[in-house]
């Protein structure tokens, strides 16, 4: 039976992610929304839609995740990632969907030193963090039939991410000061929406709370030498280690995922992160 699934947020990174997958999926109905089509902080718009559709998974890419901004615009980035994630889950009760949603490592403070599991005590120390913390939290209280995942460093070849960010400044020939204060695991959306793909057509009902990232951990400069590495630009660009790097927004020092749960529930093997970046560039982003 075909199902019908919306993929809210459609042209972000991680949406855009899905949007290729689609290409050459059978046996689903896919409905793309971007934020202009289809405003997840509409009640009526989202009532509406759903009423006009019959929709067996929601999948929410949409959010407000410009961490640095959220810091002075407290309100949007809970009204996006909190009160609007809210009434989605009230909204797929209702409908009888599944909903497929995404967080963060910032919903932890970063004081640990092996990754976090989904039993760690949460402790954001962001606006971000908190927002989407939130919006996990509304979810649980609304819902037994959701899958959150999250997820970290997300990066692909859309949007605006690290990544894409590393590889441009090769042509600038430009100098990389990159922190090393950050300790977390760079993630290919690409494999994020392999994952929720899967468990559509496998009909999976192990719903619950998932950390999913690659596997290992590095910094931020760990991640720009293994991009440069890859793309065999290393010596195009000047890359220094940055012990300095200030922010608006506090970030945790480290952030790593445990992903055994994940493991254990879907038994899909985790990629390296440096076997994950290497992937992508040679899947075609070649400068
Ligand atoms: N990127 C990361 O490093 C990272 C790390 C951990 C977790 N995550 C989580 O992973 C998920 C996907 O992230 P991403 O990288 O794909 O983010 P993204 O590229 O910023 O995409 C977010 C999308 O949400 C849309 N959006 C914002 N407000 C909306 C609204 N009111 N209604 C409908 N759409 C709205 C945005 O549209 P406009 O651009 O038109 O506003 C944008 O297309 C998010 O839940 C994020 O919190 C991301």
């Amino acid at each position: 039976m075909i199902k019908t699934v919306l993929v809210t947020g459609a042209s972000g990174q991680l949406g855009k992610c899905f949007q290729k997958l689609a290409v050459r999926e059978e046996g689903i109905d896919w409905l793309f929304m971007d934020s202009s089509e289809l405003d997840i902080t509409s009640n009526r718009d989202l009532n509406n839609f759903f009423n006009r559709k019959g929709i067996d998974y929601c999948i929410n890419c949409a959010a407000y995740t410009n961490v640095e901004k959220a810091e002075s615009d407290q309100e949007k980035a809970f009204e996006i990632n909190a009160e609007a994630v809210r009434n989605l889950a009230k909204i797929c009760k209702k409908n009888h969907t599944t909903l497929i949603h995404f967080s963060t490592d910032y919903v932890f403070d970063g004081t640990s030193k092996i990754p976090y599991s989904e039993t760690d005590h949460t402790n954001p120390i962001n606006v971000y963090g908190a927002s989407k913390l939130k919006g996990e939290n509304y979810i649980k209280d609304v819902l037994t039939n959701y899958f959150i995942f999250r997820t970290s460093w997300l990066y692909s070849e859309f949007g605006h991410n690290f990544f894409i960010t590393i590889l441009n400044k090769v042509e600038e020939k430009a100098t990389l000061n990159i922190t090393t204060a950050q300790t977390g695991t760079p993630t290919n959306a690409n494999h994020l929406a392999q994952l929720v793909l899967m468990l559509i057509k496998e009909k999976s009902t192990n719903y619950g709370l998932y950390h999913f990232s690659n596997s290992g951990e590095t910094t931020w400069y760990g991640f720009a030498n293994e991009i440069l590495k890859v793309s065999g630009k290393l010596n195009n660009v000047q890359l220094n280690k940055d012990n300095s790097y200030k922010t608006i927004a506090a970030r945790p020092t480290y952030s790593a995922l445990d992903n055994n749960k994940l493991l254990e529930a879907f038994k899909t093997p985790l990629k390296s992160w440096k076997n994950a970046v290497r992937e992508l560039y040679k899947s075609g982003i070649q400068n």
